[in-house]
């Protein structure tokens, strides 16, 4: 390498860009290779690729609401009939999409990792439909629905839903078995999650902006207690300042390249 009084500029932009993700990814590969415990945690960028739409993203606002004016018990309270609306048309979306590398390179890791637990904050269902076993969903399944006063719950795949909002056998109105806003995460499933961030050795961040709680103390926790945490997103988060390694790109990419 010869010494150049134009430093770097010497090599052009994207070869040095390059040079620098090449040797975190052999990192991050080197370390999740080693390790015998793996956590996960996905969002809605993981899915992006499928073309599910991620919700803080440029395609995120629905008619103009956010997920936030949406995602509450206040919102179907006050009219459950446009929250439906919101849920028929994402239901209607992600039933056209399959999975993607991003997803699949998921279910080899969890081949190659002997403790490997995905956390997803997806309600999509794409993880189940690429082959991973058991991922925690932190946030519920779009694929369910459940009264909102009996007992009722059942998986629901119809899409257009032909009733909007739909009902009950009871008279009810059903709702979505999804997490919204001010709602607790199911106990179990979160307590799961917890356990897997404080014993993981790696913990993977992929697809989510870190903005949305409990889930995105996951990977803090697991750096507390010792976890290398690797993140992969298209842009900056919060947690990337607390990330061991910051894989810029999109999961399609870059989570393949991950495996043994
Ligand atoms: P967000 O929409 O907040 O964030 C998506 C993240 O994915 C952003 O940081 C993007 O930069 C990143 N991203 C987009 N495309 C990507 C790609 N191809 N590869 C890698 N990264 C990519 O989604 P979440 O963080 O999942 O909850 O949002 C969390 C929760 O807020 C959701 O579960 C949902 C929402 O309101 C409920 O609805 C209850």
């Amino acid at each position: 390498m010869i010494l150049s009084p134009e430093g770097v500029r010497v090599f052009p932009e994207a070869s040095i860009e390059t040079m620098t993700n090449t040797d975190n990814l052999i990192r991050a590969k080197g370390l999740i290779a080693s390790a015998e415990r793996v956590a996960v945690l996905t969002g809605a960028g993981i899915s992006a690729e499928s073309g599910v739409p991620t919700f803080r993203g440029k395609d995120g606002l629905w008619k103009n609401y956010r997920a936030e004016d949406l995602a509450s018990p206040e919102a179907f309270r006050k009219d459950p009939g446009l929250v439906w609306e919101w849920y028929d048309w994402r239901r209607s979306l992600i039933a056209a999409r399959q999975p993607n590398p991003g997803h699949y390179a998921l279910v080899k890791l969890e081949e190659q990792v002997p403790a490997f637990t995905l956390i997803t904050q997806n309600v999509d269902g794409l993880h189940d439909l690429a082959g991973s076993s058991h991922p925690l969903k932190l946030h519920g399944d779009i694929w369910t629905v459940r009264c909102t006063r009996c007992t009722y719950t059942d998986i629901n795949r119809q899409t257009p839903l032909p009733e909007i909002p739909p009902r009950c056998d009871c008279g009810s109105l059903l709702r979505p078995d999804i997490i919204w806003f001010g709602e607790a995460l199911p106990e179990a499933t979160f307590r799961e999650a917890w356990q897997a961030a404080e014993s993981a050795e790696v913990f993977i961040v992929a697809g989510t902006s870190a903005l949305v709680q409990p889930a995105a103390s996951l990977p803090l926790l697991a750096a507390k207690k010792g976890a290398k945490v690797v993140e992969v997103n298209l842009e900056e988060t919060p947690l990337s300042p607390h990330s061991d390694i910051v894989l810029p790109g999109p999961a399609g990419d870059v989570l393949p390249q991950l495996l043994a």
